[in-house]
């Protein structure tokens, strides 16, 4: 193979890597970033280890204490670079309207000028001083017909480190890429070259910040963070923006195309063995992880939920005219606040080994510790930020009247899938699993129903679409004011809004003319509060509840009753036994307050307007339907 040669730095090209457009690519970055040198991930633990050493070296992370977490570490991010940064965020498509009026758009040419065409271009010279990490990902078991394939060029060692975490990274990756597959280039810098002799900082970053996507190119070039979703571009970059893009363009004719959705994935196995499986999507740090790993409450003895993912599914029609769901990823990014032994004992399980924490807080023995692990702080930590922290200088320091946290509010973990105690064992499976049911839930402290059925696909599509939900703080800024987030992917669909509720909507009437069984669409809501301002419905295990009355519902079984949005249990078509849950309670989490929904509907019309371009006829005319029962 003819392997091109910068001046001055070698590729360092592996004999086992075959794809010539692929080091031409690496090349041509390589030149325009000015990278030191050219380092191949091969994915291998020595590799990994070795990396791991390098950022103890560097002061990102420290190693926990071997005893209590074995092979773990603790990373601090820079304090300001910390969530998604949702406005920085940019799907760059030929035409504005094909990005639509939920995204940031700038138009190809202009972004390319300023991030890599531009004498002053953002990328040019941006990881000199620094090492370009190649790394290789599938997105999606190895192989696998609804997999595919990413190569992120980054100079942050995390996020090598993370990506092997995260994905199936590596030289199987580049394996199956063989010398001519297809990839979706991904390139990242932290944007902070160094002059010679200047020191590196723990956590470099840019007060600058792009997230950019070229749908029709499936580029993504990320600059100027290291944290998260905005720097591991397989996770909501690719598998969600970019992917969601490929779902759609891929439905022509016939095909009805295929779905990128920020959904976990979970099996629920009934005591007579039989099994379901239901993609369920929320907002970020609204417990979808908890919900795939979900424990079932005493009184259900013989039940069993398995985790097939906690964030994001790609789903497709498959011969039988059902839809099948993989979990593109191979880990879990998850929030840690919250997590503990009730919410999520198999989390917590998983979380005990061979982790990378970023702005968690630190114990004094050498482990991690954040807002809701314990109900008691230990006595003394070290803050996410590096400093101390006891409840008392807590106390001193409040931030917005709260006593200052110790581990930052979207402070996460990220660990390897084959550590979950609950993993499904079809987790991997090449041919996904088939759905049964959709669960859409936002965080509402008022109005939307614990749990309710679409009455048909066109109804679930609208309840999806009109989602809203209390921001929380995986989005830089995330202050609990209620947004639309329709179907939980406001920050993620990488083409115009209406269009996807179009897709979501060819895709249930094409599988419908081809005979299949659509999946039922459910609309939850965990976290309607009482008077007291708590939460009335306790959550975590005990929404297995309203699992069962879902597939008591698909197998024919369970009853319910009609309201104006859909069919909700009355209190005896749900189990209580083993949770003292009153039907004056169940009320309260249940009802639909006429006047309230009056209110919801005036903001799902402002929704409408916003998305008023191609915004398919069926919606509002699912609204006035709604208005009608309401007004009955
Ligand atoms: C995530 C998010 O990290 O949704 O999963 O922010
Ligand atoms: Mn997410």
């Amino acid at each position: 193979m003819n392997r091109p040669v910068l001046e001055g730095m070698r590729l360092n090209v592996p004999a086992y890597v075959k794809h010539d457009r692929l080091v031409s690519w690496v090349a041509e970055i390589a030149a325009l970033t000015e990278a030191q040198g050219v380092h191949w991930c091969d994915g291998s633990k020595e590799e990994y280890d070795r990396f791991c050493d390098q950022l103890v070296g560097a002061g990102t992370m420290m190693r926990l204490n071997p005893e209590l977490r074995p092979n773990s570490f603790l990373a601090r991010s820079a304090p300001d670079d910390v969530a998604r940064v949702e406005d920085r965020t940019f799907i760059c498509s030929e035409r504005q309207e094909e990005a639509g009026p939920t995204n940031n758009w700038m138009a190809p040419a202009e972004m390319r000028t300023l991030l890599q065409t531009g004498d002053k271009a953002l990328f040019r010279g941006a990881m000199r001083g620094r090492t370009l990490y190649v790394v290789p990902f599938s997105m999606g078991p190895l192989g696998s017909h609804i997999s595919h394939i990413g190569v992120e060029l980054t100079d942050s060692p995390y996020v090598a480190v993370s990506m092997r975490v995260m994905t199936r990274m590596g030289r199987g990756a580049l394996d199956v890429l063989g010398s001519d597959g297809e990839f979706v280039p991904c390139v990242h810098t932290v944007g902070a070259p160094l002059q010679a002799g200047q020191a590196d900082v723990a956590w470099p970053c840019n007060k600058t910040k792009y997230i950019v996507h070229y749908p029709e190119t499936r580029e993504i070039w990320s600059y100027g963070s290291g944290y998260g979703g905005n720097a591991l571009l397989g996770k909501k970059c690719f598998a969600l923006r970019i992917a969601s893009n490929m779902g759609r363009q891929a439905a022509q004719g016939d095909n009805p195309g295929w779905l990128a959705e920020h959904m976990l994935v979970l099996g629920v196995t009934s005591p007579a063995g039989k099994k379901y499986h239901v993609a369920a999507a929320f907002p970020s740090a609204c417990g979808k992880t908890n919900f795939s790993m979900l424990v079932p409450p005493a009184g259900y003895a013989g039940w069993k939920v398995t985790t097939i993912g906690d964030d994001i599914a790609w789903i497709k029609p498959h011969a039988d005219g059902r839809l099948y769901a993989i979990n593109p990823e191979a880990g879990y990014f998850g929030v840690a606040p919250g997590t503990n032994e009730h919410t999520n004992p198999n989390c917590l399980a998983s979380l005990k080994s061979d982790v990378v924490f970023t702005n968690v807080a630190l114990t004094d023995d050498g482990d991690v510790w954040w807002e809701g692990l314990t109900n008691e702080p230990p006595a003394h930590l070290i803050d996410w930020q590096g400093r101390d922290w006891t409840p008392a200088i807590a106390a001193e320091n409040t931030a917005g009247g709260k006593p200052r946290a110790a581990a930052h509010p979207n402070s996460r973990f990220t660990v390897a899938a084959i550590h979950n105690p609950v993993l499904d064992a079809e987790w991997d499976n090449p041919n996904g699993v088939p759905i049964d049911a959709f669960i859409f839930g936002g965080r509402r402290s008022t109005t939307v129903p614990l749990v309710t059925e679409a009455r048909d696909w066109t109804e679930g599509v609208y309840m999806a679409a009109t989602m809203g939900s209390e921001t929380t703080a995986a989005m830089a800024g995330g202050n609990g004011a209620v947004r639309r987030d329709p179907f939980a992917m406001l920050p993620f669909v990488g083409y115009n809004m209406s269009d996807y509720f179009q897709h979501w909507l060819q895709i249930g009437d094409k599988l419908a003319k081809s005979g299949a069984t659509l999946p039922r669409i459910y609309c939850v809501n965990w976290f309607r509060k009482g008077a007291d301002g708590e939460f009335v419905w306790p959550g975590y295990g005990e929404n297995m509840r309203a699992l069962e009355w879902m597939i008591g519902r698909i197998e024919g079984q369970a009853g319910g009753a009609e309201n104006a949005f859909g069919t909700s249990p009355r209190y005896e078509d749900m189990r209580w036994d083993g949770l003292d849950f009153t039907p004056a309670q169940f009320a309260s989490v249940i009802g639909i307050d006429r006047a309230a929904w009056q209110q919801e509907l005036v903001l799902h019309s402002e929704l409408f307007q916003m998305l008023h371009h191609n915004l398919p006829a069926v919606m509002p005319a699912t609204k006035a339907r709604i208005e009608q029962r309401l007004s009955a």
